[in-house]
C-alpha cells in the first residue's frame, strides 16, 4: 500500500487545473492585478456562501482578525478573550492590535472555548470575545452570545478551520458582529499562497474594514484612516472562485470520511473523539482523536504508511513569544490535555474508502498489541 499522507494537494486538484490555468490566461490579459473584478466577484460569491451581507477579501486569516478588531476601534487598553488552545495566529492578532489577549480554557468535550471559562475572565477592560470554531466544530454560540449581550460585548468569530459549518442552521462566521476566515492553503478552501476575508452584516463596517485594508483609503479617495496594506490578491481570488463552486462538495466528503472514522473508531482503547453536537455541522477541517498513547500511535501508524499530524503542540500560554503576559502561571487543564493526546488523521476530499479503513486497522491493531 502507498503512503496515506496528511494533505495531498495535486490528489484534490487534478479536475481543476484546466480551470485555473485558463483563469490565469485572462488574469494576464486583463492587466488588472490588484483589485480587479476578480476579487469583487469572489467577495459577492464568499457572502452568497457565508449567507452574510458582506464579505472583504484581505491578505491571510491573521490580518482579517486584526482589522476586524481595527473596525471596532479595540486597540491599547483593551482586552479580548480567547480560548487557550487555537492557532497562534488568534492571539498574536489580538497583540498586533495593541489589545491583550486573555485566555479561557476549552471544553473538554467540543474542543471549542468553554462558555463557563468566559464569565470570570470578564471586567471592565473586556471589549470582544473571539470563538474559533476549532477543527471545524462550532461553538456553543447560544451561551457566547446571552455573555456578550449581558456584558455589551463583540463577538468576532475565528472562522478559518469553519467554512461551511452550521450552527442550529446557521452559517458559522456569520453570527459575529465581524468575523474572519483564512484561505491558508491547508484549508477546506485554500488558495495557492495567502489569503484571508472579513464577514459581516453591517454596512459601516464592511467600508470600514475596505479602507483599512488598502492603506486607509476612501472611496472619495482620501486617505481619512491609518490602514495597512492587506488585500485579498487579484489572482488568488480568481482560483479561489473556481474552488468555491466545489466547496460544498468537499465539506460533504469531509463529513463522511468523518462518520466512518467515528463508527470505526468508537470504544477502542482509549480514544477520545470530538464531539458534534447533533444541531451543528462540523465541516472536518480536521478529525482529531486524543490518546494518553499518541506518540507511540503516531510512531506506529507512520510506519504503517500513515502520516498524521498534531493540532497543536502547545496551548497559547504555554509559547515563548507570550512570556511578557505572565500565562506561565495559568492552567487551563482542557486545553494542555488536548496538546498532550491529540493526533490528527488524514481527512480530506478524495480520500480514498480503502485508506480509511487501512488507518482504522492499523489504529485497532496497535490498540491489540499494545
Ligand atoms: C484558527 C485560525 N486562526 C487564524 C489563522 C490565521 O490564518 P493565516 O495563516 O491565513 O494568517 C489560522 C490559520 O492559519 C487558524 O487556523
Amino acid at each position: 500500500m502507498s503512503m496515506v499522507k496528511f494533505i495531498p494537494f495535486l490528489h484534490i486538484h487534478p479536475e481543476l487545473k484546466t480551470e485555473m490555468v485558463r483563469e490565469f490566461e485572462r488574469f494576464y490579459d486583463d492587466q488588472k492585478y490588484i483589485s480587479g473584478q476578480g476579487l469583487e466577484k469572489f467577495e459577492t460569491e464568499y457572502s452568497k456562501f457565508n449567507q452574510i451581507n458582506y464579505a472583504i477579501g484581505v491578505g491571510n486569516g491573521h490580518d482579517a482578525l486584526l482589522l476586524a478588531m481595527k473596525c471596532l476601534n479595540i486597540g491599547p487598553g483593551d482586552e479580548v478573550i480567547i480560548p487557550a488552545l487555537t492557532f497562534i495566529a488568534t492571539a498574536l492578532a489580538v497583540i498586533n492590535a495593541g489589545a491583550t489577549p486573555v485566555l479561557a480554557d476549552i471544553n473538554d468535550n467540543s474542543f471549542c472555548i468553554d462558555p463557563k471559562d468566559i464569565e470570570p475572565k470578564i471586567n471592565n477592560k473586556t471589549r470582544a470575545i473571539i470563538p474559533v470554531h476549532l477543527y471545524g466544530n462550532p461553538c456553543d454560540m447560544d451561551s457566547i452570545k446571552s455573555i456578550t449581550q449581558k456584558h455589551k460585548l463583540h463577538i468576532i468569530e475565528d472562522n478559518a478551520q469553519a467554512q461551511g459549518s452550521e450552527y442550529k442552521g446557521q452559517k458559522t462566521g456569520s453570527i459575529g458582529v465581524i468575523n474572519t476566515t483564512s484561505f491558508y492553503p491547508t484549508k477546506n478552501i485554500g488558495a495557492f499562497g495567502d489569503g484571508g476575508l472579513i464577514t459581516t452584516n453591517s454596512k459601516e463596517l464592511a467600508e470600514k474594514a475596505r479602507t483599512l485594508r488598502n492603506y486607509g483609503k476612501s472611496p472619495d479617495g482620501h486617505y481619512s484612516l491609518k490602514g495597512i496594506n492587506s488585500r485579498l490578491d487579484e489572482l488568488q481570488a480568481r482560483l479561489l472562485s473556481i474552488k468555491l463552486k466545489y466547496l460544498d462538495g468537499w465539506n460533504k466528503e469531509r463529513i463522511e470520511i468523518a462518520n466512518k472514522y467515528t463508527s470505526e473508531l468508537a470504544n477502542i482503547g482509549d480514544l477520545q473523539l470530538q464531539n458534534v453536537r447533533a444541531d451543528c455541522k462540523n465541516v472536518r477541517h480536521i478529525f482529531p482523536i486524543l490518546t494518553k498513547k499518541r506518540n507511540r500511535l503516531r510512531n506506529f501508524l507512520f510506519s504503517k504508511g500513515i502520516e498524521t499530524l498534531i493540532h497543536y503542540e502547545k496551548p497559547i500560554h504555554f509559547h515563548g513569544a507570550f512570556l511578557s503576559l505572565g500565562f506561565e502561571k495559568e492552567n487551563f487543564p482542557a486545553a494542555e490535555k488536548v496538546c498532550k493526546s491529540e493526533l490528527s488523521l488524514p481527512v480530506y476530499p478524495g480520500l480514498k474508502e480503502e485508506d480509511i479503513f487501512h488507518i482504522c486497522h492499523q489504529i485497532k491493531n496497535f490498540y491489540l498489541k499494545d
